[in-house]
């Protein structure tokens, strides 16, 4: 059965149902362009049994829904609508939230309901629980679904329910004016709710020390100090800032200049808050604040184990972030009471490589790629060459480009099912480092190394169990993946054989050294990298250029369609070029 998904970009939602239905044996398609005219002759050629739309901002020309049953995702309850709802679902503290499967008519997130589930709601950002639960949710009843129709499309048609009446809560756009923080009068914890709420997109629209800026990345300090006003600066910890409230302060991690169009500038993207505010014309003089708390990269061990978290923005690590990484990973290989060490990633990503905002924003982006890139490898090496304790990385969520491949230089991998691994590099212009060349094949084999860094496709977790690129695939669920984690490092750390494990690991390095050395892996890695950062004129220069400025494809990629669609788009281009 044939299923085409229109979505208005492949992200984590559209890649987990991509994924998931491909794994169900569907034969899928992707549309990402707006553009009825391109919807309808995507339709036209493919002529899908059923459409799905994981995550569309727009609407679906009448002719085509008329035409084909669409499944739209909303992120919603049971009867909410609006393109705001998880929004005002963290502003107003709702316990329990939802996602709602609904078929495309006329009004938009008016359809009848094909499928409708809650979850329970928990303190974090928007993306946060986009990623988490609405994905989750969401697949499962696009599964279902889809499974449903294909099942019983041939007998009596299937009738969605109407929504009831009384229970439509339409609600409208979430305006900057409901967002704006009242440093005076709003709580630490409501100052944070609206942060969260829009998180990543569109931020809340504030000012720091005059400059406008839009905040990201929040989080509570019950620390007060009675000497400042409420919205005064007392002071930074690493990059983020922290600001004093009514009734405790706020940190915030992030910031994206507002008024940068002017003076023929370009327009300003998300950086570290005390980056941000460097590139505005304000003269800070912050005091650093020494606290250990929340620190973004820090330890936590118990007994013979060592948690590693590096809860960094967006999961990007940039060459300052990779330095406390790589000083926090040795202190720990240092300790001789600790047997595993766990890298445990992020609350939202586990790592998606080198950070390509800082390098935008650096005077010579080629050096500081170098840099960062050099910085993230020096992990990568820390973690490989680790021989006297075992190392777990902990893919508690997901992960892309060097961040998948850092993961695989762990004795034991050890995913959280559903989460999303994208482990290749070409969508960026880049060859490839991490170790890539060593680690990768080492797992899954030349051929299939060859092709993931090809294909250039999202793998989901049990996908990439299949192919042996990790170990072992706990519950979805967080608190039951924590749990499986933990008793699995209880038993590896107490496991009488212990010794014997580090012995063979010792071994298998030293005769994987014998073969080829690290450090060759390293040179003719690096130096392609350096050739690609050094010419100005690279696809890397403007891949990383359109990325972190979120310039969209104005095609969907060849990889995302089907084989009949790929046919089309060849003549086309013949076509366009004779
Ligand atoms: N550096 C800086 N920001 C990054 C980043 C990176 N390496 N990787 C992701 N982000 C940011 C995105 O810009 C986006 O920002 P937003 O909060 O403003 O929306 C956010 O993280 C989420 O990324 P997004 O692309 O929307 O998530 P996704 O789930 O659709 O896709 C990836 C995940 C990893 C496939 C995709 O983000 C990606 O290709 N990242 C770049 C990876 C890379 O090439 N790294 C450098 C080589 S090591």
């Amino acid at each position: 059965m044939k299923v085409l998904l229109l979505s208005s970009s492949y992200n984590s939602m559209c890649q987990r149902i991509h994924r998931e239905l491909c794994l169900l044996g569907f034969d899928l398609s992707i549309e990402l362009s707006s553009d009825p005219m391109v919807m309808r002759e995507h339709r036209d050629r493919f002529s899908p049994d059923i459409i799905v739309a994981p995550f569309l901002k727009h609407r679906i020309p009448n002719d085509v829904w008329l035409h084909t049953i669409c499944l739209i995702v909303h992120p919603g309850v049971y009867g909410d609508g609006g393109p705001s709802s998880l929004d005002w679902a963290i502003l107003n503290n709702e316990k329990v939230w939802g996602v709602t499967l609904l078929q495309a008519n006329q009004n938009l997130d008016g359809g009848k309901v094909w499928n409708s589930q809650n979850f329970t709601m928990r303190l974090s950002n928007k993306s946060n629980i986009y990623r988490r639960e609405v994905v989750a949710v969401a697949s499962k009843l696009v599964k279902d679904s889809v499974l449903f129709f294909q099942k019983n499309r041939t007998a009596k048609p299937f009738t969605p329910q109407s929504v009831d009446a009384s229970k439509v809560g339409w609600k409208p756009y979430m305006k900057q004016s409901v967002r704006k923080i009242n440093w005076q009068s709003d709580s630490a914890s409501s100052i944070v709710a609206k942060i969260n709420c829009a998180d990543s997109s569109p931020g809340v629209l504030g000012q720091i020390a005059g400059v406008d800026c839009y905040f990201y990345g929040a989080f509570l300090d019950k620390k007060s100090s009675q000497a400042v006003n409420a919205g005064e600066l007392l002071g930074h910890r690493e990059e983020a800032i922290q600001i004093a409230c009514k009734d405790g302060s706020v940190w915030i991690k992030q910031l994206k200049l507002a008024n940068s169009y002017d003076n023929d500038q370009e327009r300003a993207f998300k950086l570290p808050a005390m980056r941000a505010l460097s590139n505005s014309a304000l003269e800070l003089n912050l005091a650093p604040i020494t606290s250990k708390r929340k620190r973004e990269i820090h330890a936590k061990v118990v007994g013979e184990i060592a948690y590693l978290y590096f809860d960094c923005y967006n999961g990007a690590l940039n060459t300052e972030q990779c330095i406390n990484f790589l000083a926090e990973y040795r202190q720990l290989t240092q300790d001789s009471s600790i047997k595993v060490i766990v890298l445990m990633g992020g609350e939202e990503f586990w790592c998606n490589g080198i950070h390509l905002n800082c390098i935008e924003n650096a005077p010579q982006p080629s050096k500081e790629s170098w840099r960062n890139i050099n910085a993230i490898n020096l992990i990568a090496e820390a973690v490989i060459t680790t021989t006297d304790k075992l190392t777990v990385a902990a893919l508690r969520n997901n992960a892309g480009a060097g961040g998948a491949i850092l993961a695989l230089g762990c004795d034991y991998v050890i995913a959280r099912d559903g989460i999303i691994l994208n482990p290749h590099y070409q969508l960026m212009g880049l060859p490839g480092s991490e170790f890539s060349t060593y680690t990768l094949p080492k797992r899954v084999g030349d051929i299939r190394a060859k092709k993931l860094l090809n294909d250039c496709l999202p793998l989901i977790a049990s996908e990439a169990l299949d192919i042996e690129l990790v170990d072992r695939v706990f519950s979805e669920n967080w608190n039951g993946y924590h749990r499986q984690l933990n008793s699995f490092c209880r038993e590896l750390a107490s496991r009488e054989d212990f010794s014997n494990l580090l012995a063979q690991k010792k071994q298998a390095r030293h005769e994987d050294e014998l073969i080829k050395p690290l450090l060759t892996y390293a040179s003719s890695e690096l130096k392609k990298m350096k050739e690609v950062f050094n010419d100005a004129n690279s696809s890397y220069h403007l891949l990383r250029y359109r990325f972190v400025h979120k310039i969209a494809d104005r095609q969907t990629p060849n990889r995302l369609v089907s084989d009949v669609d790929k046919v089309y788009y060849h003549e086309q281009l013949a076509r366009l070029s004779s």
